[in-house]
């Protein structure tokens, strides 16, 4: 099958390679349709993602396929695998630094606990905007929407790809890190919706600060307050701000700060949100170029930051608990890590449970998908197939997409379409390990 390396310097080359192997009871074989672009997946090849894969492993300089969003058919199954069946249309996480089964590739492999269904095949996807080797980036991200898949029932593959990493990273940033309610089961009271007074219901919300929020990680986390009903949920975005917007709730208090007008105004527009109420929670989905430093400046005493990038950051005070959010706690003990690095990655409570987390998790976020209760990312579909994957990564690299997810059709790979026939012979001679 054609799968496709992305160097250290973000370079993108394709390969033939062997089909990869189920080599766990709960693996999922996925035959590609889509598969979506994460910031890790230009910097864990330039080696900038230590805790995943370290510089020093053996054929560090090679590249790696380093996709883990994937949308497409079940392919085949492990021999415990009991709720998904061959040809099933599925998205899933591919464990991140794995490089066996890896998204940007023809088949790609994901366990049966981050993965979920789509539901029946939907209508047509409607024109996505187009990532072109020439495309200003600014321009197609600013074109971008949610993807119309309501007539059909089913979720398409584009759209879907935009979930799994962003949205269970979410999912873990507010249920197991901050725990800003103890689940969905569980939403915060107060604001009801019929009640045009909302004023009596004020003293029961807890404040929550989003930065980052135009991000994939952060307007994941952003939909997910909104299902729990906590407010105000005040973001920090700057050319996202409008869609930023959309997925507020401006009545129950909801905002967006521009992270553009410099640190005392990111800091003036949290504190107005606020009204005085502490703020005790903030999810930190960017981590870089300031973020955690500003949210030090507002949290309150005992309050809590969770960062995306694992790093013990001193600029944060200790009466301040920070943590990291890390999508590897859905396939390893990640409290090693945190044993090991001292107070670096903070509070990882999902120890040896994190399959446990993600199975619930991944279940009701293809739930919330079909019913629309949570809305895919918006998608920019790169042309060319894998031959686009180095124009998406390097734009990610440069800090250029805004509110977009690039999404890879693998089907539209040139090299893939002419070899379609071959392909089939290998997987028929492929067999469980
Ligand atoms: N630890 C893990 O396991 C893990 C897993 C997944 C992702 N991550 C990390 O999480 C981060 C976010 O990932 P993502 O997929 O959400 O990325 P993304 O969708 O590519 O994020 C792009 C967004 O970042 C926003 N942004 C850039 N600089 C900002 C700033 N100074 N303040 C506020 N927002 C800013 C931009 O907002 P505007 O458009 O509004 O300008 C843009 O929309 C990345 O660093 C990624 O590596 C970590």
């Amino acid at each position: 099958m054609l799968s496709a390396r992305v160097s250290t310097d973000t370079r993108v080359t394709l390969h033939t390679v062997p089909l990869p192997t189920l080599c766990h009871p709960h693996a999922l074989l996925v035959r590609v349709a889509s598969c979506g672009t994460n910031p890790k997946d230009w910097k864990l090849p330039a080696g900038i993602l230590q805790t995943i894969r370290p510089s020093s492993d053996p054929g560090f300089s090679d590249g790696m396929n380093s996709g883990d969003d994937v949308a497409g058919y079940v392919a085949a199954i492990g021999p415990r695998v009991t709720e998904f069946r061959v040809g099933d249309r599925v998205a899933g996480l591919h464990e991140l630094g794995v490089e066996d089964g890896a998204a940007f590739a023809e088949y790609a492999v994901v366990m049966d606990w981050v993965a979920f269904h789509l539901g029946p095949d939907c209508a047509p996807p409607r024109p996505l905007p187009v990532l072109a080797p020439e495309s200003d980036s600014a321009h197609a991200a600013s074109v971008g929407g949610v993807g119309d898949f309501s007539a059909g029932g089913g979720i398409g593959f584009d759209e879907a790809a935009t979930v799994p990493m962003a949205c269970l990273m979410a999912v873990i940033g507010l249920f197991m890190m901050l725990r800003v309610t103890p689940g969905p089961w569980a939403p915060l009271e107060g604001h009801d919706a019929d009640d045009e007074d909302n004023k009596a219901d004020e003293g029961k919300q807890r404040p929550l600060v989003i930065y980052g929020a135009a991000g994939a990680v952060g307007a994941y986390a952003v939909q997910l307050a909104q299902l729990v009903n906590v407010h105000p949920v005040i973001c920090v975005a700057g050319r996202g701000m409008e869609f930023v917007r959309s997925l507020l709730d401006e009545g129950k208090g909801d905002t967006v700060v521009d992270y553009r007008l410099g640190p005392d105004k990111v800091l003036q527009g949290i504190k107005d949100a606020l009204k005085g109420r502490l703020l005790m929670d903030a999810f930190d989905a960017t981590s870089e170029n300031g973020s955690f430093i500003n949210l030090s400046r507002v949290v309150a005493p005992g309050g809590h930051i969770s960062l995306v990038l694992p790093a013990f950051r001193p600029e944060i005070p200790s009466f301040i608990r920070q943590s990291a959010t890390m999508a590897g706690c859905l396939w390893k003990n990640m409290a090693v890590h945190a044993k090991s690095e001292k107070r670096t990655l903070g509070r990882l409570d999902a120890g040896q449970n994190g399959r446990e987390f993600g199975l619930m998790y991944s279940r009701l976020v293809g739930l919330w998908l079909r019913e629309g209760k949570l809305k895919p990312h918006p998608v920019v579909v790169v042309e060319g197939g894998l031959r686009g994957l180095e124009k998406a990564l390097q734009d990610l690299r440069a800090g250029h997409a805004s509110a977009v997810k690039y999404v890879v059709r693998i089907g539209e790979t040139k090299e893939i379409t002419e070899g379609e026939e071959e392909l089939t012979i290998a997987w028929e001679n492929t067999c469980l390990k």
